[in-house]
């Protein structure tokens, strides 16, 4: 019996020196020390033994149990000091190594230019209005006294949806929904995207953005518009900036006019920048016509008002010096990121 005994500890501790996995230990466990285990099995022949034999293979019985269970503890402890080693050299991190670089996208130089104008807009007194893009015939055109055959919608070629849904071509719609629903006094400018059916070309883009004025009130004149667009033009241009105002026509407003800029470039005198003008148009403005307020329900004999429509692509090329409209729509990283 005590041959026997030794060759289980033996056998148990070949076996559990080839364990490398923490999870197989307790197998070992199991088969030599369990309730059905070898050990247990041998411990229950014990009724056969002599009174003299019974305490030494008792003694020798308890002292394997606590061998074999000591080198399970120890090699449980040998397993779990790998893996922690293991884990903490895979887990390694080189401090000194370079970062990854996150690009970070910039603001397109519409928006930013836009933003400034919006600011300036707000800080004047005016409210931002919004309207459709998908806009009624009747909003883009008739209610801004262009009837259906009125020559001026040429000049605007504008894409249909259906015979009376279309892209609107101008931000002049907007006026209409506002003084629809609102009361003068009314001041607000309205940005946004307007659509003409032009072929690209370096002046030329099917979308472009313009932003929208509109001031209705009594007893606003000529002289309140000239004053607003002077400032308006100096706080985006600069306070040494020169503007003149010539005579136009808009079905919207009568009378109406353009606003020049005098070239940033030449100072009147004429270069390649201003083709030579000495000036540059900047925006189109007028007294709302008295129809047109009266389409919106606002009494023509009581109130007045100005308005005014800016092309926003005009003046960022003009401030960055861009020479192609196409660029702004083209999504080149290389040319966003350098504003
Ligand atoms: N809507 C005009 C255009 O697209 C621009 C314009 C001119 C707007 C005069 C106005 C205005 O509000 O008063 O050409």
């Amino acid at each position: 019996m005590k041959q026997a005994l030794e060759k289980i500890r033996q056998a148990a501790v070949q076996e559990l020196e080839a364990i490398q996995d923490l999870k197989l230990l307790d197998t070992v466990r199991v088969k030599y020390l369990g309730k059905k285990g070898e050990l247990t099995a041998i411990l229950k022949q014990m009724g056969s033994l002599t009174a003299e034999e019974r305490p030494v293979i008792g003694a020798l019985a308890n002292e394997i149990r606590c061998d074999i269970e000591d080198k399970i503890a120890r090699h449980t402890q040998e397993l779990r000091e790998q893996a922690l080693q293991k884990k903490l050299l895979e887990e390694k991190l080189d401090v000194t190594m370079p970062g990854k670089q996150q690009p970070v996208g910039k603001k397109h130089p519409l928006t930013k230019v836009l933003e400034e104008i919006e600011e300036i807009s707000l800080g004047m007194g005016f409210d931002i209005a919004e309207g459709p893009e998908v806009e009624y015939d009747y909003y883009n055109f008739e209610a801004l006294n262009l009837p259906p055959d009125h020559p001026a919608r040429d000049s605007q070629d504008t894409f249909y949806v259906t015979d009376t849904i279309l892209l609107r071509s101008q931000t002049s719609p907007v006026q209409i929904r506002v003084m629809e629903t609102q009361k003068p006094p009314i001041r607000i400018i309205a940005p946004g995207r307007v659509f003409r059916s032009d072929a690209a070309d370096a002046t030329h883009s099917p979308l472009f953005h313009q932003i929208e004025g509109l001031v209705v009130d009594k007893g606003i004149t000529m002289a309140n518009l000239k004053s607003t667009l002077e400032t308006f033009i100096k706080k985006i241009y600069g306070d040494d900036s020169v503007v003149r105002f010539r005579p136009h026509h808009f079905p919207f407003t009568e009378p109406s006019a353009e606003l020049d800029v005098m070239c940033f470039n030449c100072h009147g005198e004429g270069c390649r920048l201003c083709k030579g003008e000495g000036w540059i148009e900047i925006l189109g403005c007028g007294m709302v016509h008295p129809k047109v307020l009266a389409n919106c329900g606002i009494d023509p004999e009581v109130y007045s008002g100005f308005a005014f429509g800016i092309g926003l692509e005009r003046i960022v090329m003009k401030r960055y010096g861009i020479d192609d409209i196409r660029l702004f729509f083209e999504n080149d990283d290389k040319f966003l990121s350098q504003f």
